[in-house]
């Protein structure tokens, strides 16, 4: 299907599979109007006025039929629901040794922060045949994260963290959209996203310059907002320490338990009494208005650095 002018190329492993589904509900969609259309026209043209058929109605009720066309329509579209979802729940759960690869939305543009320290606007540049996962944040109104090529969209709603996964079979350049009406130059936000071999891609990385990788910034940031004179040991307040809490579940003050993840550790910055770790006062103050996504994500990233080690090589 990729010889069409319509049909964007397919660049990613999962592409091939959401087409598929996409052309199987076009085409039940499709056959499904054409019965109705047919039957529509096929009464409408045998009970016309001037038409001598039997109007007095039919008085046999044939069971058989009528469980049998209720049956399988409610098989069909119980399969198609089943098909979907089982594409999303693939789609949106990460493989955990993904390349993970911070985008935050803002008006208007995109800006993406690597693992490394790279950052860049309007562009984002993936090695090929790596699970990519994206930790996506807006900084003021909804956006939408869309590249056509991936088959990956997912609306960035300000306030929370999305994730999504993908994995780029095809070097090349693609283009990447802001998918959600977000203001004055919402037409204009997007750009390229850039897939390449992975030897290119490590070239491409090395050519950013030597900075600090996000958890270097991040600890830097972690001392700048005053983060460390708590959640270091010696500090002057009891504050958890986060050494190896990355990932690891936390039990909360009012009884439930939850995982450290990216998300947690954000909602922990901006709102810290949402969630209070067992045993330990409720007295962190909020910094929401006062750390960027930029910011957060550095942070977040330092928070995973210092996290548990993962067996077979770190970050
Ligand atoms: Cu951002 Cu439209």
């Amino acid at each position: 299907m990729n010889g069409t002018p319509i049909w964007p190329i397919e660049a990613s492993r999962y592409a091939g599979r959401v087409d598929f589904l996409f052309g199987s509900l076009l085409l039940i969609s499709v056959l499904t109007m054409g019965l109705v259309v047919f039957l529509l026209a096929l009464f409408a043209t045998k009970y016309r006025h001037s038409s001598k058929a039997i109007r007095d109605g039919s008085t046999i009720k044939t069971w058989r039929f009528e469980v049998a066309w209720t049956a399988v329509t409610l098989l069909v579209f119980v399969g198609l629901a089943v098909w979907g979802a089982d594409l999303y729940l693939r789609l949106y759960n990460p493989p955990s040794d993904a390349l993970q690869i911070f985008v935050v939305g803002k008006q208007w543009m995109w800006k993406a922060q690597h693992p490394g320290g790279q950052a860049e606007i309007n562009e984002l540049h993936v090695p090929a045949g790596q699970d990519i996962r994206l930790v996506l944040a807006s900084q003021d109104v909804i956006h939408s994260f869309y590249v056509p090529a991936l088959r990956i969209k997912q609306d960035v709603v300000p306030g929370r963290y999305e994730t999504m996964w993908f994995r780029a079979d095809r070097p090349g350049r693609y283009h990447l959209f802001c998918a959600e009406y977000c203001g004055t130059d919402h037409a204009h936000m997007g750009g390229w996203v850039t897939v390449m071999n992975p030897r290119e891609y490590a070239d491409w990385l090395r050519q950013q310059g030597g900075q600090q990788t996000l958890a270097m910034q991040g600890q830097t940031l972690f001392r700048r907002y005053g983060c460390s004179g708590c959640h270091n040991p010696g500090g002057t307040v009891r504050a958890p320490q986060l050494e190896g809490v990355f990932g690891s579940p936390v039990p909360l003050s009012d009884g439930s338990v939850v995982i450290a993840d990216d998300r947690y550790v954000r909602d922990s910055i901006l709102n810290p009494k949402g969630q209070v770790a067992a045993g330990y006062a409720p007295v962190m103050p909020t910094f929401a208005g006062q750390v960027s996504e930029d910011d957060l994500a550095k942070l977040v990233a330092y928070i995973e650095s210092i996290g548990p080690t993962k067996a077979g090589g770190g970050r």
